[in-house]
């Protein structure tokens, strides 16, 4: 048995994550049993942050792959080089190692960014390594995984643009954490050491900011609310205005904070300037701000 409440809380000072700590603990007994991790959750919940604490927490060498449509097997796995295939034939010297033979072959830790961004042919290169902990390199090699390999991923649940369906054989090689939006009161401390809010009304300028974004996931004229960047990127806008006591201030760093954070109902009458106006002043109404 490992000790997982002493390592959660070591995670959590180390990596300056606030909260979290029923996840953390999960991740951890999931890494003890050495199985693969899939971190899921919406925009902005943490999920980068949380992947690449532990990434960081287990292992020295680190391997980033950030997905994409265009992201394909020879990308994760590696290639022969074609000039050098034609010097030196199909050597070792010839090959270029991808981040996954590189994980597998030094033991290191493969963090796959929105794998669900991943083509099929891409999530089928990941089977055997996943599961069997080998992989086959055509005229070159087999790779048996390291003892210290392992994988994390993490993973968007709403359908997006350029999303596609993680395929059933590939997440059932996974084990599933899911993040959801934090309490209030740790999104104020997230907020806080985001935001770098130092004296003054750091306190205030927190929790206005959490309350607003909280008002953009309640609104029944948004679809999708504000993730926690949203109340970050707020709360340090409003921290460079002379005055942080103005209401037209505060409207006017919510609309450049928020704009592009969140997504309107369908054949609303309001613009999106509206909206988030109205959100603003209803939580500065609420507030004892003058
Ligand atoms: N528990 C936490 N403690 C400290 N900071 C946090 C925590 N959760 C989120 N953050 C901060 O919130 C921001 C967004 O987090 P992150 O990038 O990890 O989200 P994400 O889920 O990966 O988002 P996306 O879906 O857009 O990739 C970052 O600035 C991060 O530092
Ligand atoms: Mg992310």
């Amino acid at each position: 048995m490992v000790d997982t409440t002493g390592r959660v809380k070591e995670i959590q000072e180390k990596y300056k994550i606030i909260g979290r700590t029923e996840e953390l603990r999960q991740i951890v007994l999931a890494h003890s049993v050495d199985k693969n991790i899939l971190i899921e959750g919406e925009v902005g919940v943490g999920k980068t942050t949380l992947a690449k604490a532990i990434a960081s927490f287990f292992d020295s060498d680190f391997y980033r792959v950030d997905c994409s449509e265009e992201l394909l097997p020879h990308n994760l796995v590696g290639y022969f080089d074609p000039p050098l295939v034609i010097s030196k034939g199909y050597t070792e010297d010839s090959y270029k190692y991808g981040p996954l033979a590189l994980a597998m072959q030094n033991g290191g830790c493969l963090f796959i960014n929105e794998i669900n961004r991943m083509p099929e042919s891409t999530q089928n290169s990941l089977l055997t390594s996943l599961d069997e902990r080998i992989l086959e390199i055509p005229k070159l090699k087999t790779i048996n995984a390291h003892e210290d390999f392992f994988v994390v991923a993490t993973q968007n649940p709403s359908a997006h643009v350029g999303v596609t369906v993680l395929g059933e054989a590939l997440k059932d090689r996974f084990i599933w954490i899911n993040l959801n939006y934090q309490s209030p009161e740790e999104e104020i401390l997230i907020i806080k050491q985001e935001a770098s809010l130092g004296s003054g009304n750091s306190d205030k300028v927190a929790l206005l900011s959490q309350n607003i974004i909280q008002l953009t996931r309640e609104s029944t004229s948004v679809r999708r609310g504000s993730s926690i960047r949203g109340a970050i990127d707020l709360a340090t806008l409003i921290n460079q205005y002379d005055n942080n006591n103005s209401s037209k201030n505060w409207v006017e760093a919510a609309v450049m904070a928020l704009y592009n954070k969140i997504e309107l109902e369908d054949g609303l009458t309001q613009s999106k300037k509206e909206v988030i106006t109205n959100i603003v002043l209803a939580v500065l109404n609420k507030s004892d701000f003058q």
